[in-house]
């Protein structure tokens, strides 16, 4: 195969930690958990896992706000137990990255708590203080938190206010004083120092702010905007191409300030001086690429999933932009959802149990054959779903949280209303417990045991690890095939992408090909629940089945009249 790099070959799999395995039977995922899930996670495929945070944590935003960057949360374990797990993966072949929160501590960390002291402490300028705006007791500007609220808060001690892009209890780090810069690398190179292959970068944008710190001219209202962004609104996407200008302008001046790419440039070579180590951005600008081999090595193509309508019109044109727009050099980067999303078969299904079972199998077919690094989300195999808490007690994130009190102040929605509106937007709804049995508690942990958040009851009904484990027709076990077979097929890791049938309404097909590994496949994939007939003459005479969930694989298909069943997955090999 074309030389490439483990990162651009590797299919990664997020473990949301909290919620993978709990194996000390607490209700709450870790380490022991996660160990005895490592054979689980060979036998799916996978050649890469993405842990978020793991590092001590009061929890207010579920270990993004780390109060100590070189421990284990004790809920998840020891440090012993990390190193068994990473040892663990890297015997079966799979590489560790984690998750670096480098824009906030949490307000429990000491570095905090001692800034905080008095305005004259050694660590005072490590975060981000201000006097109120000149005149009057007030914030120093109208600066909003993403998570709601202003973004400053007022510290009686010593009479400022501080600075806190996310949550109050996250206060942004003062990324322009470089002893800062010197305690996070010393952390980065921690980790690295005992192995890990590298790290996935939370808010990479939201580092630094305008220096002058100008007033926001937009001062449209957040939850508004937040509830029009839920895939649950109904809004039409005109109206969320709206709101997501308008959550952009809200945050104009705190975020993606061109200095940024200098920190990321001296990240990379912190990580370069490691033997083959990844950063993953959580971000979508292409612009922390660098000139493609001095910045990020992979950032998220989030556009592809902006959108309640994942038609083939909407991925062909996010292909063209978004392949357009990389630098040379730079590796793309596809996901389907995460820990701060709804679970993609909420998303992008239909609500209908034959269909979703079709397309939860185009959706992995598109991670594993668009060009570019896959990124999956723990559950994704099984067909989880997204589960709306109906009791404001069970709420765990509190993005939720704050919205039920928001919206309980500004509509007249029953108080059942409230909880189901602020559930749809509350990130709880994609990190309930993984289910591996249709047991108690869906084997996450002992019967009996009260889970961190509820467990969705539909492991009862076939979405749990062990049913599909037993039945070769399950997604289970399609995912674990469709994964063996993009390990063996370099066209799909290697392939350029040339876009097909332009104006399909509801067929993606696209040709993967590759020179050097004289390869090339077509990938159609049927979006819709209707038969179709192809013409794909223009592609070649005819194709040789090298996978498909309609034809059978290793015979010869014509393609100038290709028919493909109901949510069809097709891919053949071509003349390269
Ligand atoms: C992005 C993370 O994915 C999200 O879960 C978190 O709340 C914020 N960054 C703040 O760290």
């Amino acid at each position: 195969m074309t030389e490439l790099k483990w990162w651009q070959k590797a299919v990664f799999y997020q473990i949301y930690p909290r919620s993978f395995a709990d194996g000390n039977g607490d209700g709450i995922g870790d380490f022991a958990g996660m160990i005895a899930k490592l054979d689980y996670l060979q036998d799916l495929g996978v050649d890469a896992l993405w842990l978020s945070p793991h590092f001590p944590s009061p929890q207010f935003d579920v270990g993004y706000d780390v109060a100590d960057y070189v421990g284990v949360e004790p809920e998840y374990g020891t440090l012993d137990e990390f190193k068994r797990f990473l040892d663990g993966a890297h015997a079966r072949g799979m590489r560790v990255v984690l998750d670096l929160v480098l824009n906030h501590t949490s307000d429990q960390h000491s570095w905090f708590k001692e800034s905080r002291r008095s305005r004259t402490d050694p660590k005072r300028d490590w975060y981000v203080w201000r006097p109120a705006a000149s005149g009057t007791d007030g914030p120093p500007n109208n600066w909003q938190s993403a998570f709601g609220g202003s973004a400053w808060e007022l510290d009686p001690t010593t009479g400022e206010y501080y600075y806190h892009f996310f949550f109050k209890e996250q206060p942004d780090l003062n990324w322009r004083n470089p002893e800062v810069k010197q305690a996070l690398w010393d952390a980065t190179r921690f980790w690295l120092d005992l192995g890990v292959d590298g790290y996935r970068l939370d808010a990479i944008g939201t580092i630094y702010e305008a220096p002058e710190m100008p007033n926001h001219s937009v001062t449209e209202d957040l939850s508004a905007v937040r509830r029009t962004l839920s895939p649950y609104s109904g809004a039409s996407e005109a109206d969320r191409a709206t709101a997501r200008q308008i959550y952009e302008n809200l945050f104009e001046h705190q975020h993606d300030r061109p200095e940024v790419h200098d920190l990321m440039k001296e990240l990379r070579r912190v990580i370069d001086e490691y033997n083959d180590r990844v950063l993953i951005g959580e971000t979508d600008d292409v612009t922390f690429y660098g000139t493609g081999d001095d910045e990020l090595h992979l950032n998220f193509n989030f556009p592809l999933i902006n959108t309640n309508h994942l038609t083939p019109a909407w991925i062909r044109d996010n292909q063209t932009e978004r392949l357009g727009l990389l630098p040379d050099g730079a590796w793309p980067c596809n996901t389907l959802g995460n820990h701060d999303r709804s679970r993609f078969l909420t998303q992008f299904g239909r609500n209908d149990p034959i269909q979703d079972a079709g397309l939860a199998r185009v959706w992995l077919a598109l991670m594993l054959t668009l060009k570019g690094t896959p990124f999956l989300y723990n559950g994704e195999e099984i067909g989880m779903t997204d589960w709306l808490l109906t009791d404001l007690a069970d709420f765990r994130d509190n993005v939720g949280v704050w919205l039920a009190g928001r919206v309980a102040a500004e509509t007249a929605l029953s108080p059942a209303e409230i909880v189901h509106l602020a559930a749809t937007n509350s990130r709880d709804r994609c990190r309930t417990p993984m289910q591996w049995t249709a047991g108690p508690n869906a084997g996450f942990s002992p019967e009996g045991v009260r889970t961190w958040l509820p467990v969705n009851p539909n492991a009862g009904d076939g979405v749990n690890v062990a049913t599909q484990q037993a039945d070769g027709h399950s997604l289970l076990s399609f995912y674990k095939r469709m994964l063996r077979f993009r390990r063996s097929t370099p066209a799909l890791i290697a392939g350029d992408y040339e876009a097909m049938l332009p104006d399909h309404a509801d067929v993606l097909a696209f040709v993967r090909r590759s020179a050097a590994d004289a390869q090339a496949c077509l990938v159609v994939l049927n979006i819709s629940e209707k038969p179709q007939t192809l013409a794909l003459g223009a592609v070649a005479e005819a194709a040789t089945c090298l996978f498909s969930t309609g034809h059978v694989e290793g015979a010869v298909d014509t393609l100038a009249d290709l028919a493909l069943a109901p949510f069809e997955v097709y891919v053949g090999s071509v003349p390269a």
